[in-house]
């Protein structure tokens, strides 16, 4: 199947549908038990399906894979876990013939610790040039023999490593993952390169790793923090001035990103992965900047029907003052599945409810596929750009219990196994009912797939109109019909319910616990769950959501 994205569409990424493929885990051709290039091109029809106007496929480049292949040695070679140059050629030309768009993570923070110039940093004197690419610094203390600052990896531990001569380095992320210096004009030439290696292969756009935190407060002395900064990870930084999390230095490099990004024909596109507070989300998104940014307060929302509308009204707001739309994600490889986040009460730790393999609190996971369920309409109503990430579609649940040898997030063992990391959202999908690894692959698979996976299979669910698959298939067919944002507003609602239009698009969600009654007369277009009803008018029960065709009233 094919939809209308012509590649000359250069607005067609304003309010799209972008598909999130966690490469490691979505279709491994191979039957080495781990994702790559060629399942994913196999399995595109899926997406294309689904009806997805694009795809953002996390790294597959070379990488010793600390991080998950967020430890880059060689920008401009694919991994061969993952497959080769070729195979991502094809995949592009696959992508494009059935009119998906393909966004490509880039990872500019910080590369591998195996990266050529970090091995030539090491083998270089304090002060030289090989250096001066990353943060070194000496340390503190008579023999330098503490750190220079009193900064933290985002994995836990310091955020600086000793290397033999006594000098450290620094590492926002893994000791692993050594942040390059934005400062030099080198690193900046690099990755103008390397953009431009990816958008000549015929790349759509970016997706910006840590794009709040390319630039440090360097000057001397360093400032300490005096925080753990144990916040998840894309919460935004307490403060204002922060040494290294969402400086104003950030956004001179997405400005000559930007400019790059717009030589090209039709112009291509980037969006932010910028953990910072919503007031100043908007400024990555400026018109010289970069296109889009994900909205993480909107992730991170319970499901609370004044809060949801305090965040759509601020990411609303927000993107307008800069004449832009928002986008919308509810789950990524970061972060626990939404279906279970709302299976659990409000406000639960899911730290500790990870560490307690699921069981404390329970998990109420018929609520959980619910809720999910009316998120889905509530999100993918809204006006801008929806990410899905890949099995929300199915509704899968985070897997809690992974055995802890089975982990493989450094989080694990940084933090001295306090953290299980990220690894149950990553769980490789399953698209049969049956075999090795639920169709995965031919052979196993890298993490543990959990008994009875196969019934949230694309197989298991096709052509079962109450499955998961079949109301993400039905919401984004209809929601091509209902695009621009004009004419969006809030409708009179109950306490606890959400009542909006966009356009003709009519989008009710009760999260008031009771049932609510429907407009009369009202015909559903699409409904998260059976909406009971009769003569008088239809009843929306309680964790439901509904589209209806707006009239006015
Ligand atoms: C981003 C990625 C995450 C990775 C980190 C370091 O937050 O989404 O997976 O671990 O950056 O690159």
């Amino acid at each position: 199947m094919t939809h209308n994205t012509s590649r000359g569409n250069a607005d067609w990424w304003r309010e799209s549908v972008v598909y999130q493929i966690y490469v490691p885990s979505f279709a491994d051709a191979d039957g080495d038990g781990m994702g790559d290039l060629r399942g994913v091109t196999d399995r595109l029809g899926h997406v294309a399906e689904l009806g997805a106007d694009a795809v953002w496929l996390t790294p597959f480049y070379r990488s010793p894979w600390a991080d998950g292949g967020y430890d880059v040695s060689d920008y401009r070679d694919v991994d061969p876990r993952h497959g080769t140059l070729d195979d991502f050629r094809e995949l592009l030309d696959r992508a494009h013939a059935l009119g998906l768009r393909v966004v490509v993570d880039i990872v500019p923070n910080h590369c591998s610790s195996e990266h050529p110039w970090f091995a030539e940093a090491l083998a270089s004197p304090p002060g030289s040039p090989a250096r001066d690419r990353f943060v070194f610094r000496d340390g503190r203390g008579p023999d330098g023999g503490e750190p220079p600052s009193d900064w933290q990896s985002k994995f836990g531990g310091p955020a600086w490593t000793r290397v033999p001569d006594g000098q450290w380095y620094m590492h926002i992320f893994a000791a692993e993952q050594p942040d390059l210096n934005w400062e030099n004009p080198e690193v900046l030439a690099e990755f103008e390169s390397i953009l431009r290696f990816w958008l000549d292969l015929g790349v759509d756009g970016f997706r910006v790793d840590v794009a709040h935190g390319m630039r440090k407060d360097l000057t001397p002395p360093l400032r300490d923090t005096r925080g753990s900064d144990s916040a998840p990870l894309n919460a935004p930084p307490e403060g204002h001035d922060h040494p290294f999390w969402d400086r104003d230095e950030v956004h001179d490099i997405h400005r000559a990103w930007r400019r790059v990004l717009d030589e090209y024909d039709p112009p291509r596109i980037a969006v932010a992965e910028a953990g910072v507070s919503e007031a100043r989300l908007p400024l990555y998104t400026r018109p010289d900047e970069l296109h889009q940014a994900f909205n993480f307060p909107y992730l991170r929302c319970p499901w609370n029907a004044a809060a949801l509308r305090r965040v759509v009204d601020a990411s609303l707001d927000g993107a307008r003052s800069v004449g832009a739309l928002p986008t919308w994600v509810l789950s990524n490889h970061d972060v626990v599945r939404h279906l279970s986040r709302y299976a659990l009460p409000e406000g639960a730790d899911t730290v500790a409810w990870l560490m307690s393999d699921g069981r404390e609190p329970a998990a109420d996971e018929e609520l959980g596929r619910r809720r999910a369920r009316a998120a889905a309409l509530l999100t993918l109503a809204l006006p801008g750009t929806t990410y899905l990430y890949q099995g929300e579609e199915l509704g899968l649940p985070e897997v809690a219990d992974l055995p802890r040898e089975a982990l493989r997030d450094p989080m694990w063992e940084r933090t001295g196994r306090a953290r299980k990391g990220r690894d149950g959202c990553r769980v490789p999908i399953p698209w049969e009912r049956s075999g090795p690894s639920y169709g995965f692959g031919p052979g196993g698979s890298w993490l543990p797939q959990p008994e009875g996976w196969g019934e949230y299979s694309v197989e298991a669910q096709t052509g079962r109109p109450d499955s998961f698959l079949e109301l993400y298939r039905a919401a984004l067919k209809i929601r091509r019909s209902f695009t621009g944002d004009e004419g969006f507003a809030w409708l009179p609602s109950r306490e606890g319910e959400l009542a909006f239009r966009k356009g003709a698009l009519e989008c009710r969600v009760n999260l008031s616990g009771a049932p609510l009654p429907l407009p009369p007369s009202a015909e559903p277009l699409l409904a998260s769950g059976e909406c009971g009803g009769g003569p008088a008018g239809g009843v929306l029960p309680p964790d439901t959501a509904v589209w209806l065709e707006s009239r006015p009233r």
